[in-house]
Order: C-alpha cells, then structure tokens, then sequence
C-alpha cells in the first residue's frame, strides 16, 4: 500500500440546481491530507460532507476549485480511490469472499493473486472462518468490516469513509475504531473519514476539520496532537474535544 498519497482539497466549491435555485452546498474548502495521514471532517448533517466525498470519489465533476489526488487532478472514478459507506452496500446473494472480490473487479490481477489477496484482506479485517458466509448471517460490525477489506483489497491510494461507525452500537463501535486504528497503521494508507461523532474524530485523527453548514465552509481545522494511545478520560483529550465543539457551535 502507498504511504505517499496526498489528497488536496483546493478553494473547491459546490453548487446544486434545485428548482431553479441555485443552492450553495460547499464554498471555499481547502485543506490537505498528508500521506498516511488520518484525517476526520466533522459538520452537522446537510453541511455537504458527503457530497465533498462524492466529488473525490470523481462521481461528479462539476464544481470550482481542484481536487489534487497526488498533483493529479481527479476527473473521474478510479481504483486508487475506494469508499465505505454507513450502510455496508454488501451484495446479499453473494458470500463475504466474493463480495470482498468485487473490490477487485477493475484489477487485471491474474485469478491465483486474486484469491490470495481476498484471503490476505478478510484475514486483515478478521473475518477468516467466515468467507462462505453470506451477509444476512453477520453482525453488523461483521458486515462493516467485509466491506471494508472490500474497500482495501485493491490497494487504494486513499481510503474514503463516510460515517462508516454510524449504524453500529457503542460497544461495536469503540472496538472498529481501535480495529481502524490497527488496519490504517498495518496498511499505511492515507484515511478520509466523515462522521458527527466528535469524540469519534478526536479518538482517531491526526487532524479534524470542522465544517459549518448553509453554505457547507470550513469552521476550524484543529490538529490532533496525542500520541495514539489515547484516553478518552484524559485531560488533553477532552480539551481537543472542546475545541472542536466550540468550533461547532460558535
Ligand atoms: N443531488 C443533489 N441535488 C440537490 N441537492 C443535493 C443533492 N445532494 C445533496 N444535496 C443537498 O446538499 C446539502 C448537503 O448534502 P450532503 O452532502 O449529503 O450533506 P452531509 O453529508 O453533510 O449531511 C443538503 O442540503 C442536501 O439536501
Ligand atoms: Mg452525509
């Protein structure tokens, strides 16, 4: 996996046509994500922080600004980026070995590499024991997890999440994000993740920004510096986190 990715986020700005109105969804974000770096965007609902990921993902191509994967300008789809979404979007008729195998479909890897890395990624996400299974018989932090070795199987450049914990139970939860933790330090690749949850953020990223909503702008980008065995108790932590919340709220 590569370590040296770095995604730009130039002066970009959205605007969506809805019945004749121009709506204003996100003006004048700018921010990098360094290579390898973990980073969070936190925004109220409707402040176009899945929308920012749809034009990185290069599903729509219509805005101003740069969006500068590696110096390159995106412009279009492509297998360095790949993107987990809240639901797991799992085929149900297909097992978790060959739905992680879709992760693979743009690949000319021949069919023996091919099995072998599906196996290497449901290892990595620790679902081995359960290729057969289909994802009706997995708990929903099973199904999140398929469908992130999905999302990594064809070392993507970047890792794309948005609200991926977001559907999951507190206790399922605080255990994918230390299983994040493990999975972006054993792959060193470089992690956009959005969520609403701010304690969330402040657990995982080296830096946070903040969004605003009605235009969708940047409040406040605060860098996380905690080494990464965090304490959610701790002092220092909950001081990051009030920074984030007072950029929130303000
Ligand atoms: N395809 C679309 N056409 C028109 N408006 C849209 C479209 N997609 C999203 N929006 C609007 O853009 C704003 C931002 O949406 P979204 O990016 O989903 O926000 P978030 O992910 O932060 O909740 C919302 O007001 C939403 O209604
Ligand atoms: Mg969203």
């Amino acid at each position: 996996m590569l370590a040296e990715t770095s995604l730009d986020i130039r002066t970009v700005s959205k605007t969506y046509q809805v019945n004749d109105q121009a709506l204003d969804v996100l003006r004048n974000i700018d921010f990098t994500v360094e290579p390898g770096e973990f980073v969070s965007i936190v925004g109220a609902s409707g402040c176009g922080k899945s929308t920012l990921l749809r034009l990185i993902i290069g599903l729509d191509t219509e805005y101003h600004g740069d969006i500068l994967l590696d110096g390159r300008r995106i412009d279009g789809p492509g297998a360095d980026r790949s993107i987990v979404f809240q639901e797991h979007r799992l085929f149900p008729w297909l097992t978790v070995e060959q739905n992680v195998a879709l992760g693979l479909d743009a690949s000319d890897a021949p069919v023996a590499i091919r099995g072998q890395s599906v196996a290497e990624h449901i290892d990595l996400v620790r679902l081995a024991g359960f290729e057969k299974a289909y994802p009706h018989q997995l708990s929903g932090g099973m199904a999140q997890r398929a469908a992130i070795a999905r999302a990594l199987v064809n070392r993507p450049k970047i890792l794309l999440l948005d609200e991926p914990l977001g559907a999951l139970d507190s206790l399922t939860r605080a255990y994918l994000q230390d299983e994040l933790l493990r999975i972006w330090r054993q792959q060193s690749v470089t992690v956009l993740m959005v969520t609403h949850d701010v304690e969330e953020a402040v657990y995982l990223s080296d830096k946070i920004v903040v969004m605003e909503p009605r235009p969708g702008r940047i409040a406040g980008i605060v860098p996380i510096d905690l080494d990464h065995q965090r304490e959610r108790a701790a002092a220092g932590f909950i001081a990051h986190k009030e920074r984030v919340l007072h950029l929130l709220n303000h």
